[in-house]
């Protein structure tokens, strides 16, 4: 029989002819799954969903012949792995691509925040750069980031990643990961410890029940005064309340952040009005070459399901008999 398979977003790379001769595959034009009738669900033995396609319990409960996911990212927090475990369905996701993208655009938030650069844009755009204000000893004066110390929470492989690039900029680098696991180059600490002494703090943590604002307002409130905070991991990590009034009593001068609590993020959130504040719409990953790469794993591991082969990237390995194992944020 044909499997039927559904793909919520029309991907990149022509990857997806190959797909097509393998099963049946509708691609779904910019609506919803939960709009799919009910005989489209149904029938559906697969899906190659994206990180913005909730794949909930009452979802999964319509769908009783579904044999696979395969998500198009490395964070699966959209979707509900424990209720697809419990009915042995393998979950993939693209862990491994991303590490490179990921950790400049992390870098990239972290000196923007640091040295005022999307403000400085805005000045100048806004006509406020005039002969009166053309340069002077204290203007625009920013945070250095050479010499400081950065605290990365999460030391999989884009925290790694972060933590080799702050070694090329003579950051020291302070290091905590729920596992404890020890990495060259980074100074292991303790989670509060990282918090008091860091200049910089950047998450690459996945989201998780354990991780859900984890830094909230109390691990905020212990940040060293003045510190920046960076997040290209999950919004839900930080509790953006918390962020937002910490900015705005003066205790931490800056944010870069590419993921919120929600997203799109709302335009009256009270992070846009900081000024101090550098946001990017969720596009850690999102270059050419990274992104054709997510594409790849993805069909790859739909393509191996649909053979019933193990996914070479699977979070939930243990629905199969003996599977090998690939997990977390990296
Ligand atoms: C992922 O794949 O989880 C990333 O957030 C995409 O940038």
């Amino acid at each position: 029989m044909v499997k039927r398979v559904i793909v919520t977003h029309a991907l990149p790379g022509g990857r997806l002819d190959a797909l097509a001769q393998q099963c049946d595959i509708k691609i779904l034009k910019g609506e919803s799954l939960a709009a799919q009738s009910r005989e489209e669900l149904a029938a559906c033995h697969g899906l190659v969903c994206l990180l913005t396609d909730p794949i909930d319990r009452a979802l999964l409960d319509t769908m009783p012949n579904l044999q696979f996911v395969s998500s198009v990212s490395v964070g699966v927090d959209h979707i509900d792995v424990e209720t697809l475990t419990e009915r042995n369905i393998p979950v993939g996701h693209t862990p491994g691509v991303l590490v490179d993208a990921t950790a400049d655009t992390a870098f990239a938030l972290l000196l923007a925040a640091a040295r005022r650069v999307a403000e400085g844009d805005r000045y100048i755009r806004e006509g406020n750069w005039r002969s009166e204000t053309r340069w002077s000893p204290d203007f625009f004066l920013g945070k250095d980031v050479s010499g400081a110390t950065l605290g990365i929470i999460g030391l999989g492989a884009i925290g790694q990643a972060v933590a080799r690039r702050a070694a090329g900029f003579g950051m020291s680098v302070l290091g905590w990961t729920p596992s404890g696991r020890k990495v060259a180059g980074v100074d292991s600490v303790s989670l509060e410890e990282l918090l008091r002494r860091s200049d910089f703090v950047s998450v690459h943590l996945a989201l998780a029940k354990e991780t859900r604002f984890l830094l909230d307002a109390a691990r905020i409130a212990a940040m060293k005064p003045g510190a920046v905070l960076v997040n290209t991991a999950r919004g839900g990590i930080v509790d953006e309340s918390a962020l937002a009034a910490a900015l705005d009593s003066g205790h931490l001068h800056a944010a870069g952040l590419d993921v919120f609590e929600r997203e799109p993020i709302a335009m009256d959130s009270p992070l846009l009005r900081h000024p101090g504040v550098v946001v990017v719409p969720h596009i850690g990953s999102a270059t050419t070459r990274t992104r054709a790469k997510m594409v790849d794993l993805a069909v790859g591991n739909a393509t191996a399901a649909l053979q019933g082969q193990p996914m070479p990237h699977c979070v939930n390995p243990g629905v199969y008999p003996a599977a090998s194992s690939s997990q977390g944020l990296s």
